[in-house]
């Protein structure tokens, strides 16, 4: 609240004070990559819930699935996703175990016969995983790439043959540091997205997607539990028979209650979904961070010292990526980051460097801190 109040105010633009602000006083910044930050407003209210939940006399940890104490949660959650997503009647929204690893099979299975072809961009790490599962189940065609680019950039000019099964791509890459800004939207095929890095975190057209997965744990909750998106009508054309479990259909009919779900991920995911609701929603957050987000790549391209390796048009707004120009001073820059208490900034193993992750729960105030700190690298080492 302190730091909150200092860093926002006329007052701090001033005199810079979060730069002033010790490690003591300001606590640890959370930029991990995932899972990462939540709201601290739905940490406490799930620790009450662990409790007592809902003056129940009962820990949520140990309610049955098919009482009405949980059926609210999990009609609450969906409502609000329908809500936020501004999603028409063809939409379903199911909640499912299994991480969005479990989509990159599932999606092919429900929407793949085995001698079609579906059309898949490579954009880095999570999209080669998804294609790597998805010719477990028929053909796929590469209809853009950035391998050339070293993944520093996303496909432009994709061309899609409209006798594909459907067109895959991830919005955001979340090891490179990319993102889709323009959507390849009206392909005349069924638009397939894995959205787990940036679910939720700016306003898109979303009825224009077929299916839209996501693992909870970045923009959306606690890890456990992946968010599905699925239009009915895409659904039930596929030859192969489908094991019980891994058919979308079945989901829909049993309402995400097929098996027993991940109780308590779901409530954090209601909890969070709710806190985006009352912050004013999609439009409302995607406000916040562009500011985040202008703030924080403004600061690197002003800092020689720093380098980001991502096409400027390309860049994530969700997971920034850079580099020192010199690579001997990425440890002094780690060693800095440490002793201030930022948390979760090394770049993932397959990459190097650094991200920052800019998730919707991040507060401002965190990217403020910790550009005043490359501003303070910058001076010293630049
Ligand atoms: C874009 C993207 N897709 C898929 C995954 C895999 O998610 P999970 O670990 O939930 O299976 C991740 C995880 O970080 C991701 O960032």
């Amino acid at each position: 609240m302190f730091i909150s109040y200092i860093c926002t105010s006329k007052f701090y633009q001033m005199m810079n004070v979060a730069n002033a602000l010790t490690r003591e006083v300001r606590g640890i910044l959370n930029f991990n990559a995932g899972p990462s930050i939540l709201p601290k407003e739905v940490i406490e209210e799930a620790s009450r819930a662990i409790l007592d939940f809902n003056t129940s006399g009962l820990s949520i940890l140990e309610i049955g699935h098919r009482t009405p104490l949980f059926e609210v949660v999990m009609e609450e959650a969906r409502s609000t996703v329908r809500e936020l997503m501004q999603l028409g009647t063809d939409h379903e929204v199911l909640f499912l175990h299994g991480g969005a690893t479990t989509q990159f099979m599932q999606a092919p299975m429900n929407l793949l016969n085995e001698k079609d072809i579906a059309a898949y961009t490579e954009t880095g790490t999570w999209a080669g995983k998804a294609i790597k599962e998805a010719k477990l189940f028929g053909h796929v065609e590469i209809v853009g790439s950035a391998k050339e680019s070293n993944y520093t950039t996303i496909p432009k000019n994709i061309s899609v043959s409209p006798t594909s099964a459907y067109l895959h791509i991830t919005t955001n890459e979340t090891i490179a540091g990319t993102q889709w800004h323009n959507l390849p939207y009206d392909r005349n095929v069924p638009l397939v997205a894995d959205m787990s890095s940036d679910i939720l975190s700016r306003q898109l057209d979303f009825n224009k997607f077929d299916l839209i997965y996501a693992g909870a744990q970045k923009n959306m909750g606690a890890a456990g539990v992946n968010l599905v998106v699925v239009n009915k009508n895409i659904l039930g054309k596929v030859k192969r028979t489908i094991p019980t479990i891994l058919d979308y259909r079945n989901h829909i009919k049993e309402g995400s209650m097929l098996n027993t779900p991940p109780v308590f991920a779901v409530y954090v995911a209601m909890l969070t979904l709710r806190w985006l609701k009352n912050k004013g929603g999609v439009a409302a957050i995607e406000k916040a961070n562009d500011a985040k987000a202008k703030l924080f790549y403004d600061t690197l391209d002003g800092l020689p010292v720093f380098r980001g390796p991502v096409a400027e048009e390309d860049r994530s707004k969700m997971n920034a990526v850079f580099v020192m120009q010199e690579a001997a001073l990425e440890k002094e820059f780690a060693e800095l980051c440490k002793k201030e208490g930022m948390y979760g900034i090394k770049g993932h193993r397959s990459v190097g460097g650094f991200r920052v992750s800019m998730y919707n729960a991040l507060p401002l105030e965190s990217v403020m801190v910790f550009t005043e700190l490359m501003k303070d690298f910058a001076r010293h080492y630049g």
